[in-house]
């Protein structure tokens, strides 16, 4: 097929899609009261979009900690086995208001889909809230050696997508996640708090703010 000016489209997956933010803040502040360590609201802000065992060092580092390599690595899978308990119930519910509405029409429009997250928990959740037959390719945590900012997760979407990075269009929540889009060479929109990401072409609350004639004319149209 000549993917010439086809649109690829790529989600990020927490905050974009599903409202896992307030689960991981559970699972770290569980892991971080265990320790004696202090984990605030907005602390865990500061997290959205960041890699599992990147959030492990901030929370040392805000906490002046030092701990063994052994306990590190035990602690980042303490971490992950209390968010999978507590995400093992999830289902459709979950998903972010409008969502699939916005998939729908890019997929009825025969936009290349992908997701690009940094989890490595992206499978299993999209399964979950029966959003995987939307995607066309799906890359997260276990395919990239470079967290976001680093533009690696988009580009590897774009290639599997077979869609070049100018063709694409990225979805965020996460400030870092704006600046890998822009660094792969791709439209961002930022869905949230435009004040935070202001990096973005636009911003949008969430998808309710996102309507069909926009998506026709400015993002499938460009
Ligand atoms: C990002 C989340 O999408 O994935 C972060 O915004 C999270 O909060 C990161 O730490 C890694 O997720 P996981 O599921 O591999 O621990
Ligand atoms: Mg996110």
């Amino acid at each position: 097929m000549n993917n010439k000016n086809r649109l690829g489209v790529i989600f990020d997956l927490d905050g974009v899609i599903v409202d896992t933010a307030k689960h991981h803040f559970i699972a770290w502040q569980q892991l971080a009261q265990s320790q004696g360590w202090h984990f605030s609201l907005e602390d865990n802000e500061q997290l959205k979009g960041v890699s599992r065992v990147r959030s492990l060092e901030l929370i040392l580092q805000w906490n002046k900690a030092q701990i063994t390599p052994e306990l590190f690595e035990q602690l980042l899978k303490e971490k992950n086995e209390r968010y999978l308990n507590l995400i093992r119930d999830m289902d459709p519910s979950e998903r972010l208001p409008d969502v699939q509405r916005v998939l729908q029409v890019l997929k009825d429009s025969g936009c290349g889909i992908a997701l690009g997250s940094a989890s490595k928990n992206a499978r299993p959740i999209l399964d979950k809230i029966e959003l995987t037959p939307y995607f066309d390719v799906i890359v997260d945590g276990t395919n990239v050696s470079k967290a976001k900012p680093d533009p690696e997760v988009f580009l590897q979407a774009a290639n599997q997508l077979g869609i070049a990075p100018e063709d694409c269009v990225v979805f965020e929540d996460a400030v870092a996640g704006i600046q890998a889009a822009k660094a792969a060479g791709m439209r961002a929109f930022g869905i949230g708090d435009p004040e935070q990401l202001t990096q973005a072409e636009r911003v949008f609350k969430d998808f309710t703010q996102l309507d069909n004639t926009y998506i026709e004319q400015h993002i499938i149209g460009r």
